[in-house]
């Protein structure tokens, strides 16, 4: 394949342009898409083939199934069995948005799009320049989050690029995307919440619709979650990453305990706060201060991503406290360690 095509959001011809990666897609092309959470890689969600494409560029297992990205509610009742009361609220009310709902599947969405299983997730993404092209498509879009399996999720259409380039007909590029984490992934069936993968839409935000409980399968490397893409290793680093959390003042303790060794080259993760502690000529990463949930949020994958350019032996990184959308960060913290996560003393 040639050179990927980046085309800018803000391009003066965009709705030309949106008419021709439309096309793309149509005739079985894969276009790379900006949304909210992070960049998503998009064929056409009806097809088996441009399934099988997406697989093969992502170098992804294909029982791992992708979410449908549709342009508006009205899209979902062709690609679904019902919609339940529940799932219909909370469509009406966190749509557009990175809500990810899990619903019995037609037959119109192929085995190749759904990994196998007899249900499709589908999302409706908030940016709407990407609800526009996918409207332009004219049909769901198929997107798993836009890096080579197993790296860190695109958050700019640089990081897409490094992973992508040659691999894609185009990718579609409107900056760093805003939230930093994939979407939150439910079942919301029988009037009752389980949540498949925690992100920006937090237990607390959805407390009030529903009993909700999380997917105990998430938490163990051994369990099997019910979101089959959680059982993979993710978001890996290039270097071990070791996680300390819990007492902060244990935390930052432990941390600077490694600036002294020299036993190899070491990377450190961490907040803001944090970082003024350590030597001027360590190799940091500045993740944001320690109670702005939203920014450590915002710049995870980026800083994941940072030790792909600093090179070191051992990463070491702080976490945050599992509350609100702390839970989705330590998921991915915990993943993108391997559950490397070491608990000092009592969490505040
Ligand atoms: O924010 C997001 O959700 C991003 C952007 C691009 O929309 N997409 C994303 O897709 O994170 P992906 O493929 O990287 O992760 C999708 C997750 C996987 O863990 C997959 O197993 C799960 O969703 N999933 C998809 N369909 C499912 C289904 N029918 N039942 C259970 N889990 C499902
Ligand atoms: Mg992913």
């Amino acid at each position: 394949m040639n050179k990927t095509e980046v085309i800018s959001a803000g391009a003066p011809d965009l709705g030309e342009q949106l008419k021709k990666l439309g096309k793309i897609i149509r005739a079985g092309g894969l276009v790379a898409f900006p949304t909210e959470t992070v960049y998503g890689l998009g064929g056409n969600g009806l097809d088996p083939e441009a399934a099988k494409k997406i697989y093969a560029a992502k170098g992804r297992p294909s029982d791992n199934p992708l979410i449908l990205h549709v342009s508006g509610m009205e899209d979902v009742e062709k690609l679904v069995k019902n919609i339940e009361p529940l799932e219909r609220k909370l469509m009406e009310d966190f749509w557009p948005g990175p809500l990810t709902l899990v619903f019995p599947k037609k037959d119109i969405v192929p085995k190749e799009t759904s990994g196998g299983l007899d249900t499709v997730a589908i999302r409706c993404p908030a940016l709407k320049v990407t609800r526009d092209w996918i409207r332009e498509c004219g049909v769901p879009i198929a997107g798993p989050s836009a890096n080579r399996s197993g790296r860190p999720s695109p958050t700019t259409a640089e990081a897409v690029l490094h992973d992508m380039d040659g691999r894609i007909e185009a990718i579609i590029d409107a900056g760093p995307t805003d939230i930093g984490l994939e979407s939150t992934i439910v079942c919301a069936r029988d009037n009752h919440i389980v949540i498949y993968r925690p992100g920006g839409i937090t237990e607390e935000m959805l407390a009030p619709y529903a009993p909700v409980t999380i997917d105990k399968g998430i938490a163990s490397p051994d369990a099997h979650p019910l979101a089959p893409g959680m059982k993979y290793r993710h978001y890996a680093p290039t270097a071990p990453l070791t996680v300390y959390t819990g007492n902060p003042e244990e935390v930052v303790k432990s941390i600077l305990h490694f600036a002294d060794l020299s036993d190899k080259k070491y990377g450190f993760f961490v907040s803001d706060e944090t970082a003024a502690k350590l030597p001027r000529d360590a190799v940091v990463y500045r993740w944001g201060h320690r109670d702005n949930q939203k920014e450590l949020a915002h710049n995870l994958f980026d800083g994941l991503l940072y030790f792909n350019s600093h090179p070191v032996d051992e990463i070491i990184g702080e976490g945050t406290d599992s509350h609100g959308l702390g839970l989705a960060i330590m998921n991915r913290l915990t993943k993108a360690s391997g559950y490397h996560i070491i608990i000092k003393g009592t969490q505040s």
